[in-house]
């Protein structure tokens, strides 16, 4: 977590790091900071909170205005903290005990506790609790003992253990921006005489057109005209240019009020997108260019293991359900983080699918890279082409194309998921030659999706009307079965995130077996009801907690009298076939998350706590 921004060039400096940030500050909003040169010095300025704090902090300070036609450099920081609490003090950047160097840092570095002990032996004195500092200070003490401040970078990164992309300014060079990298995002910005680096590429699609994406354990110079590469025993390496997509300015909210709000909105035009792509008009089977298997692999695969984390994890547990019903593969689903310790069970016929919408989540990054140490095969699913997932998974790689999603709880990146993963298990279905009939039945449905999608979506008014009178009880469980017990669990991860209140999902007929001690009238139950294998088991077991007066509210199909007749508030939607229903029943769970967080006077884009790209195992 945590976004970087540096920029050098002719420009107004300050403006320009406050859009870097304000793009990047889905990584973490705990405090925010930037360093420039001014004269012979190195200024630093920072502030616990979000972008718009620093920039009430900057407004009123004259010398933090521009220098139009002089070289303008600096670095920028916007932080979700790990090692020390949100603060001015532990803000980003940091300085060395000299006020020479100043750093900007993304990552953890496992082994700072040492070396604080080495360096607090040597004499040096530390102001914060980061492990940032250890850095900086590290940089510093090595500059003294070499050649040039390459040297004295490769030095120090060579003491650190973890993960890390740094962007350095040393006094005296107020024309460099020196950047180096391990196991997290930093991409350079290549413009017109002005150079940028960033920690992603759509930030830096709003200034350039050009990036070269730096490698683990490469070193990088940039000035405003020319950016020098090295590696970490000091020669130089030449990369090349790529030309990047533009990203329509990622800051609009479109007339919306919330970027949540936008995003649900948009998730009928990305199952459409989607569609488009891989499903070929009636007859044809799904396609899939971006995989390069051997389709003897794909009839022979023993086993299917997923890897993800929290919402990416429940559109991987759906799809064990679509999976298992539509091929013949066992699939197993594990939490990364899990799995990083566990004994993986896996051979060179298995397929191991990693799903993160960032691509960079350190505990999905780690656990794939486990896996396929074993000789299994990896397909990776990602929203950003630009992700260390999509390098990983380069051979075997769907993109879930959803756009820039900006809240950090996600919606349209889940809809996306589900879509390409219902459409990979037709695909895996037809290479395999299984269940024809129910394939063209499953893809029909699938092409009459995104109108039904549309419609739910335009009942959200309704939706709020329903859900408002509940936005003062302080607990929820919501309860499902077969494929839509994932999407209890979604709905209960959205409910927490975005309102803090405690909400829990359960498989429906586990309720009797615990947590049905918990209810009473103060715990409402929301039960998904589609018609199908299920619907009569959830009615049985939704009645068993209307019994404990808990307040009852349902997701059911139009015209569904039975739910009308038992629960208290029905969230009706679209007629839809059990199967294909997690799409729609979605639906109205994230208007449920979002209305009641919104009555509530949350922040509903940028939760507490939480950041959307979660860079640290
Ligand atoms: O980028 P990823 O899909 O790997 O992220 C995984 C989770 O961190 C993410 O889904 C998180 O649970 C969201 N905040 C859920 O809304």
């Amino acid at each position: 977590m945590c976004g970087i921004i540096g920029y050098v060039g002719d420009k107004e400096i300050v403006p320009l790091l406050l859009k870097g940030l304000q793009c990047l500050e889905y990584r973490g909003y705990d405090s925010a900071g930037i360093a420039i040169h001014r004269g012979h010095n190195l200024n630093v300025i920072k502030t616990i909170g979000k972008i718009s704090n620093l920039e009430e902090v900057i407004k009123n300070k004259t010398e933090y205005n521009g220098k139009n036609g002089h070289i303008n450099c600096g670095i920028g920081h916007t932080r979700w903290a790990t090692h020390g609490e949100p603060s001015d003090v532990n803000a980003h950047p940091h300085f060395d005990t000299e006020e020479k160097i100043a750093v900007v840092h993304n990552g953890i570095i496992r082994n700072y506790q040492e070396i604080k002990e080495k360096l607090t032996h040597h004499g040096l004195t530390f102001v914060t609790q980061t492990d940032t500092e250890v850095i900086v200070q590290l940089i510093s003490r090595n500059l003294k003992k070499t050649k040039s401040a390459v040297e004295a970078i490769s030095k120090s990164v060579n003491e650190l253990e973890g993960s890390y992309a740094i962007a350095i300014l040393f006094k005296g060079e107020s024309d460099k921006i020196y950047a180096v990298r391990k196991e997290a995002p930093l991409v350079i910005g290549i413009g017109n005489g002005e150079n940028f680096v960033a920690s992603d590429i759509p930030t830096l699609s709003q200034f350039v057109d050009k990036v070269i994406r730096l490698n683990d354990n490469e070193i990088t110079i940039v000035t405003k005209n020319n950016v020098e590469f090295y590696n970490l025993s000091g020669e130089k390496i030449k990369k090349e240019p790529q030309i990047i997509t533009k990203t329509k300015d990622i800051l609009d909210k479109k007339g919306f009020k919330h970027y949540l709000a936008k995003e649900i909105n948009e998730q009928a035009e990305v199952i459409s997108n989607l569609l488009k792509d891989f499903l070929p008009g009636a007859g044809k089977p799904v396609q899939f260019d971006c995989l390069k298997f051997d389709p003897s692999f794909l009839k022979n695969i023993d086993r299917v293991l997923i890897l993800a984390c929290g919402t990416a994890y429940h559109a991987g547990l759906t799809a064990k359900y679509i999976l298992e019903t539509l091929t013949s593969i066992p699939v197993e689903v594990q939490f990364s983080s899990e799995f990083i310790t566990a004994s993986p069970l896996l051979t060179k016929k298995s397929l191991v699918i990693g799903i993160s919408q960032s691509g960079e989540t350190a505990d999905t990054l780690a656990a794939i890279k486990k896996a396929v140490s074993t000789g299994a095969t990896l397909l990776g699913i990602t929203n950003r082409a630009d992700s260390a997932l999509a390098d990983l998974a380069k051979e075997h790689l769907i993109l879930s194309k959803a756009g820039v999603e900006i809240s950090v709880a996600a919606t349209k990146t889940f809809t996306a998921q589900l879509t390409v993963l219902y459409l990979l298990a037709v695909y895996i279905s037809e290479v395999q030659g299984l269940r024809r009939a129910e394939i063209q039945s499953i893809k029909q449905e699938l092409r009459e999706l995104p109108q039904l999608v549309d419609q739910a979506l335009l009942r959200a008014e309704y939706y709020q009307e329903q859900i408002i009178k509940y936005a003062n009880k302080r607990d929820f469980v919501f309860i499902g079965r077969g494929v839509n017990y994932p999407i209890a669990l979604e709905a209960a991860l959205k409910l927490k995130e975005l309102s803090y209140i405690h909400a829990s999902g359960y498989a429906s007929g586990e309720m009797k077996h615990g947590p049905i001690a918990v209810l009473d009238p103060n715990v409402p139950v929301v039960s998904i009801c589609v018609p199908g294998e299920t619907y009569d088991r959830v009615i049985q077991n939704s009645l068993e907690a209307k019994s404990r007066k808990a307040p009852m509210i349902a997701v059911a199909v139009d015209g569904d009298k039975k739910a009308d007749s038992i629960f208290d508030t029905v969230l009706h939607i679209p007629q839809i076939s059990e199967i294909i229903s997690p799409f729609l029943v979605v639906i109205p769970l994230q208007f449920l998350a979002y209305y009641i967080a919104e009555a509530l006077g949350q922040d509903i884009d940028q939760p507490r706590n939480l950041a959307k790209s979660v860079t640290v195992e």
